[in-house]
């Protein structure tokens, strides 16, 4: 099995890269790098830029993937590039591995919602309400329109403790001192969503499904118990309305995910039980 990860260098990349040779040895993993320009001694590491399909196409023609994980995108910055780099980049790659027969795990996000209901289904109509969230529901399109074998993960927060994920390191040095109450979400440990990404590159399982974890939780809430879970300090972190910030985001993006439960394997975990893991 030849296996293409794109986004190698992010938050769940770099966990993908590190669990998939621990659990297919056999699989043949070859990864994708967007700022840094692999060097030649480096043949399993492609230059990739979505933005650009001739880039899409070559690292195609060069890999041939049988199974691809597709992780990189932009979140930030500015919105034509997050545009070309998550709507336009996921469609080229879609389109390339409907041609090719790839199967192609495409991860989205629950703020593709208006956050207006939450508990959101896979039949539950997206509302993106920021120009990320444009650019991860358009992705959504480009990928369902492209007739690839295709699954679109729809997940939360991700989080990790080795290493820390990027929100909660920057909590913890007190950079993001305001956390909403009355943003809902279900995050996600890093390693159950890479079991469940793995078991799904190995299914038959087509379509949208939401992967996240079992507990829902605001923003605050969650960045309270993760400071307890690192024995860190919490009184720094502010209580705040995301109703009286003034800017516009989804507030209750909760996921349901009761369908993955059933198709797959792996259990999808709550935070408390994570943090019970790692810390009894
Ligand atoms: N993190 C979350 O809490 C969360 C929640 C819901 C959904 N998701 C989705 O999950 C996926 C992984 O998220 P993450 O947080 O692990 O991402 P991340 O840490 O921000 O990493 C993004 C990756 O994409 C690459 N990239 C950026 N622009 C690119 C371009 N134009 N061409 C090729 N590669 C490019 C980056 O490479 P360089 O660094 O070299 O530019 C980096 O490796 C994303 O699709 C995200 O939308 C994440």
């Amino acid at each position: 099995m030849r296996i293409l990860l794109t986004g190698a260098s992010g938050y769940l990349g770099t966990a993908l890269m590190r669990l998939i040779p621990t659990w297919r040895p056999e699989w043949d993993l070859h990864i994708t790098s967007h700022s840094i320009e692999p060097s030649d001694d480096m043949p399993n590491v492609h230059h990739l830029e979505l933005r650009d399909e001739s880039s899409v196409a070559r690292v195609m023609d060069k890999v041939q993937p049988d199974i691809i994980f597709h992780t990189a995108a932009l979140n930030a910055g500015d919105a034509q590039e997050m545009y070309g780099t998550n709507a336009q980049g996921s469609g080229y790659l879609a389109r390339a591995a409907a041609r090719s027969g790839a199967r192609l795990l495409h991860l989205s996000s629950d703020v593709i919602f208006d956050g207006e209901r939450g508990n959101y289904s896979e039949d539950d109509a997206p509302n993106p309400l920021t120009l990320y969230a444009v650019s991860k529901a358009d992705a959504e399109k480009n990928v369902a329109a492209s007739g690839a074998n295709a699954v679109l993960v729809r997940t939360s927060l991700i989080y990790g403790f080795k290493p820390l994920d990027p929100r909660t390191r920057s909590v913890l040095r007190g950079e993001i001192p305001n956390l909403f109450t009355d943003e809902m979400r279900c995050p996600i440990w890093v390693d159950n969503l890479c079991e469940a990404l793995l078991e799904l590159a190995e299914n038959e399982y087509r379509g949208i499904l939401n992967v996240a974890g079992t507990q829902a939780l605001s923003r605050y809430e969650f960045g309270v118990k993760l400071m307890r879970a690192l024995n860190a300090d919490s009184s720094h972190l502010i209580p705040t309305a995301s109703s009286q910030s003034g800017v516009i985001r989804p507030r209750d993006c909760t996921l349901n995910v009761s369908r993955a439960q059933q198709v797959l394997q792996t259990k999808l975990e709550s935070v408390n039980k994570v943090i019970e893991k790692k810390t009894g």
